[in-house]
């Protein structure tokens, strides 16, 4: 059986008190052999240095493209690295739709994540008037090529895949089992026209949007899908953990 990953994006919730309680109930939940990885706001990720459950990953949910420079307010990968995180989501919709992220920085993110030894999250996927309009492989092959420009192929290993229709954020209404599979199965063909086959079959991808402990079990079952996104039901841990442990 395929191994599951599941990222909790706690997106602008919690506080670092809120997230060290929350850590402590994970830790006291998660079984020996099951992993889990949160992706916390900057003020929390300090507490990855206190996580002494290896089965707990912690990460950034985003990173500035530079390394430093004069961009106030603003987070490097090696500023996030430094504190022994060593993951980021890049690209996620609401970075997109809020801060007006382009393909371009996101692909800048990626080489700046991967220069400073972190894996990444690229996440990507329509809106509902991009499907509605025909145009969600046009948008899926955009952002991924994109995305991806000038990444090695031996690079890969350190990149994970995240379809999140935008349409399915936060709405409660989770994308089709056939909808998902089309979707993953496409981005597929990409990244093997972009690298090869075996890029393609070894290119972990993630379904996000609207995942819950009830319909987790369905969405894992597509064969293109490697796992899970979870926002609203993350913020929960015991909820999480239900959507970790749905396929069994
Ligand atoms: P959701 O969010 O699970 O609340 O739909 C997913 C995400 O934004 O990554």
């Amino acid at each position: 059986m395929k191994e599951l990953m599941v990222v909790g994006n706690m997106k602008m919730y919690k506080t670092a008190t809120e997230m060290k309680t929350y850590l402590t109930t994970l830790h006291k939940l998660i079984g020996a052999d099951e992993k889990i990885t949160v992706c916390v706001p900057y003020t929390s990720l300090h507490l990855c240095k206190k996580i002494t459950n290896p089965n707990i990953v912690m990460g950034a949910e985003n990173i500035h493209e530079e390394e430093e420079g004069k961009f106030t307010g603003e987070i490097s990968a090696k500023m996030v690295a430094d504190l022994g995180v060593e993951l980021t989501l890049i690209g996620h919709s609401e970075r997109r739709q809020y801060f007006g992220e382009t393909n371009l920085q996101t692909n800048k993110k990626i080489k700046s994540a991967l220069k400073n030894k972190m894996r990444v999250i690229l996440c990507f996927g329509e809106t509902r008037a991009q499907r509605m309009a025909g145009k969600t492989n046009e948008i899926l092959q955009a952002q991924v090529t994109e995305g991806l420009a000038g990444i090695y192929e031996n690079e890969l290993k350190s990149i994970v895949l995240a379809y999140e229709p935008v349409w399915a954020i936060g709405t409660g209404e989770v994308a089709s089992t056939k909808d998902v599979s089309d979707a993953t199965a496409f981005v597929k063909e990409v990244i093997q026209k972009m690298f090869s086959k075996k890029a393609a079959d070894e290119m972990k991808i993630l379904y996000g949007g609207s995942v819950d402990p009830s319909n987790a079990k369905a969405i894992f079952g597509v064969k293109t899908v490697d796992g899970g996104l979870i926002g609203g039901a993350a913020l929960d841990p015991q909820k999480l953990l239900g959507i970790l442990r749905a396929r069994n």
